[in-house]
């Protein structure tokens, strides 16, 4: 396979939004490996609020200007360079957010570099642009009700947020395991939510969800999923706050329950990322698109992501003629 010099890419600029700071460039060198890199040429590339608010908010003195945008992508390996993968492997995956910091080289682009740790073969199950909107938002559901919460068969979940796409992803991997879930999101989502396999409904715009909750008189959750945070337009600062203090910080004497609670940040890991791909290629969990968009047209995909009403993935068709 003959990999070009130079490629086409999205280049954040400066700092700022997507519409003051993006750009297409057609003349982007096609990234150089180091060890235990891979080159894949990206197929379908799927956004993530991390990717604006990196754009906006990081200065230029930690993140070297211009970089390539994003985190997570589906391709074919395209480059090997000595992994256990071989040319023309199906892979998906996600970037991490501080490495990239390190080399920014994401994955906006016809050709990116990720380490061959972050890649798995792809489901075929599924289309490339499904398997573009997977990994980062599967992997952060995935760990933290798993590995961080300890979650188990025949426990309860709230999953605050039920229409994220990290909540969407938290709803059907509880249910895949066996546990009852509960989620919120506004009214229009419902069906959504429900049919992801949530067991109760909470509608947060019908009134502050920890009143809501408390009015519910619901017997203890063994997991509280926060996966909402902050919000680009709309978001409720002051109710934000007050679920934090209630579920979170609250202590006993001032009538709050016992609790453990922790930030989580999605880690890289393949076995985990394999364990995703599995429950996809079992028919487990199921992919979730909100929309797909052209390369061409990333501005616009930038422009649904922050309108913060998404509901699933927002996915870029790197290659135009990928499903
Ligand atoms: N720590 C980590 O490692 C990590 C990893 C991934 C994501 N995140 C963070 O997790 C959050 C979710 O990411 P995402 O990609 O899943 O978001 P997303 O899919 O872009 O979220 C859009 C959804 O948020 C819902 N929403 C907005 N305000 C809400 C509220 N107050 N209560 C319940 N739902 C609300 C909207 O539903 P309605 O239209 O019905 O309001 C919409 O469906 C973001 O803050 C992101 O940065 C963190």
């Amino acid at each position: 396979m003959s990999i070009p010099r130079t490629q086409r890419a999205w280049l954040v600029a400066a700092k700022g939004t997507p519409a003051q700071v993006l750009r297409m460039d057609d003349n982007v060198p096609v990234p150089t490996l180091a060890k235990g890199e891979v080159l894949v040429q990206v197929r379908a590339a799927a956004l993530n609020p991390v990717a604006y608010k990196i754009m906006g908010m990081v200065p230029g003195f930690i993140l070297k200007r211009p970089y390539i945008p994003e985190h997570d992508l589906a391709g074919i390996v395209v480059d090997a360079n000595g992994s256990k993968f071989k040319t023309g492997d199906e892979v998906f995956g996600f970037l991490s957010a501080p490495p990239a910091f390190r080399r920014p080289s994401g994955t906006l682009a016809q050709y990116a570099r990720v380490p061959a740790s972050a890649l798995v073969c792809r489901p075929t199950n599924i289309s490339w642009t499904e398997a573009a909107g997977i990994p980062l938002v599967a992997m952060t559901a995935y760990q933290a009700l798993f590995k961080i919460a300890k979650l188990e068969a025949g426990q309860s979940v709230f999953v605050n947020g039920g229409s994220t796409a990290v909540g969407a992803f938290a709803i059907q991997l509880a249910k895949a395991n066996g546990c009852t879930v509960a989620a919120s999101a506004s009214g229009k989502n419902e069906a959504f939510v429900r049919g992801l396999g949530a067991d109760e409904f909470f509608d947060y715009t019908k009134g502050p969800l920890h009143e809501t909750l408390a009015a519910a008189n619901l017997p203890k959750f063994h997991v509280f999923l926060e996966a909402v945070g902050p919000q680009p337009k709309g978001f409720d600062i002051g109710g934000f706050w007050k679920l934090v203090w209630k579920v979170y910080l609250q202590p006993g004497w001032l009538g709050g329950t016992r609790r453990s609670w922790r930030i989580i940040s999605v880690a890289n890991n393949g076995d985990d990322l394999q364990r995703v791909a599995a429950y996809v290629s079992e028919g487990k969990i199921k992919p979730i698109v909100d929309s797909t968009f052209a390369f061409e047209d990333a501005l616009e995909a930038y422009e649904r992501m922050t309108s913060g009403r998404a509901t699933g993935k927002i996915v870029i068709k790197v290659d135009p003629n990928v499903d």
